[in-house]
């Protein structure tokens, strides 16, 4: 089997940027309870498609890798947020950056789907059935955000991050992986009023959660998968660079940290910049990570994450010795006419249509 290695990465945040204080201003909420449970201060809400934001992160991601779109050969977008239920974001990603005729497709496993991506490009390279993967994890989330429901309103924000996927020339990649789920915890964390199923399809359209089954269940999955991960790449948790923990909530985050018992400074943050943007954060927070010149070449990384399903899924994953870009690209998403806050706004509209 082939080592399968990371070789370029990029994000797209939208510029809408909602504070604490915004949603305040709207939401019986404030800063100081939102901080205090979350450690988020701000989110980015977007005013263009999901695909456009999945586009420019994999354009960036192209570009670190030094390669054209003609060059990758299959498209995974993980999202649960997917601009049409049919075609999947993928599809139109496909056409958008410019690969004609390569395989494309969504998958949704909740805020775990970048993890779940990874191991599918896994399998896909290491048999060779394909040669270069762009994998996305872009969601736009805010869509589904509705107002009313104030405990669920606070936690989320858009945007994408995306890699590029590929054989490894060298001894860097993905070491090990461990993933799993529990359906039985599928109404733990849910989208109401949305879907084909037969009763409850006319419900309002929100993010429903039970926060206490999902922080308990975050803390154990993301602790013991990193633990595992690390185990099965025979490594020893003192080895661990950085972790890259799925943002869901900078108490959950703290939590893992103790329960593994690594310093604060190998568990990677940036919740309070964005909140949970879903299948979007590790791939977002590992390009910030790289581009902060906090991943240094061999480095020995872990990704974890916890979702709707529920499932959960960390990888060990060791990087190569390229800790540049080979190019950039000045590509920007269009200025957003609307505030952040409109556009939350707007969508209330359309959720209650
Ligand atoms: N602003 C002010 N008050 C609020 C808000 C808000 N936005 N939301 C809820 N409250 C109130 C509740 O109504 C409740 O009031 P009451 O006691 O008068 O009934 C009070 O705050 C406490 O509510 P709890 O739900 O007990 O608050 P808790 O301290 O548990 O924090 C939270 C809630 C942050 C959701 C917590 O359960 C949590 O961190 N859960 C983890 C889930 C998570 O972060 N999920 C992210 C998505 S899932 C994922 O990515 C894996």
């Amino acid at each position: 089997m082939k080592n399968v290695t990371i070789t370029g990465w990029g994000k797209c945040v939208p510029q809408s940027v909602v504070t604490n204080e915004d949603l305040a201003s709207v939401i019986d909420t404030t800063d100081e309870w939102i901080t205090s449970r979350s450690g988020i201060k701000e989110r980015r809400i977007s005013h263009v498609n999901n695909s456009d934001m999945a586009t420019l992160a994999g354009k960036r991601a192209l570009a670190a890798a030094g390669l054209q779109p003609t060059a990758i050969d299959y498209v995974i977008v993980a999202t649960c947020t997917p601009d049409r239920q049919i075609p999947s974001t993928a599809a139109y990603v496909q056409t958008k950056i410019g690969a004609p005729h390569i395989a494309a497709v969504d998958i949704n496993a909740g805020c775990t789907g970048f993890i779940y991506g990874l191991s599918m490009a896994h399998g896909l390279i290491a048999t060779g059935a394909a040669n270069r993967i762009l994998l996305i994890g872009s969601e736009q989330i805010s869509s589904y955000l509705n107002l009313e429901v104030r405990s669920t309103a606070v936690l989320f924000g858009d945007g994408a991050g995306a890699v590029i996927v590929e054989a490894s020339e060298d001894d860097s990649g993905i070491k090990s992986m461990a993933l799993g789920c529990d359906g039985d915890g599928a109404d733990h964390l849910t989208v109401t009023g949305l879907g084909t199923e037969l009763v409850g399809a006319d419900e309002p359209r929100a993010i429903v959660m039970d926060g206490a089954e999902i922080f308990r269940g975050a803390v154990v999955r993301m602790g013991d998968g990193v633990v595992a991960a690390v185990k099965d790449a025979e490594w020893e948790l003192e080895d661990v660079d950085l972790v890259i923990p799925h943002q869901a909530n900078l108490r959950i985050i703290d939590a893992i940290r103790r329960r593994i018992k690594v310093d604060e400074d190998k568990m990677y943050v940036n919740i309070h910049k964005y909140g949970n943007t879903s299948a979007a954060t590790i791939p977002i927070a590992l390009a910030e990570a790289v581009d902060e010149g906090r991943v240094e070449a061999g480095a020995k990384l872990v990704f974890a994450a916890f979702g709707a399903g529920v499932t959960w899924g960390a990888v060990a994953f060791q990087w190569g010795d390229r800790v540049e870009p080979i190019a950039t690209t000045d590509e920007e998403l269009p200025e957003p006419t609307q505030t952040g806050l409109e556009i939350l706004i707007a969508n209330q509209r359309v959720l209650q249509k």
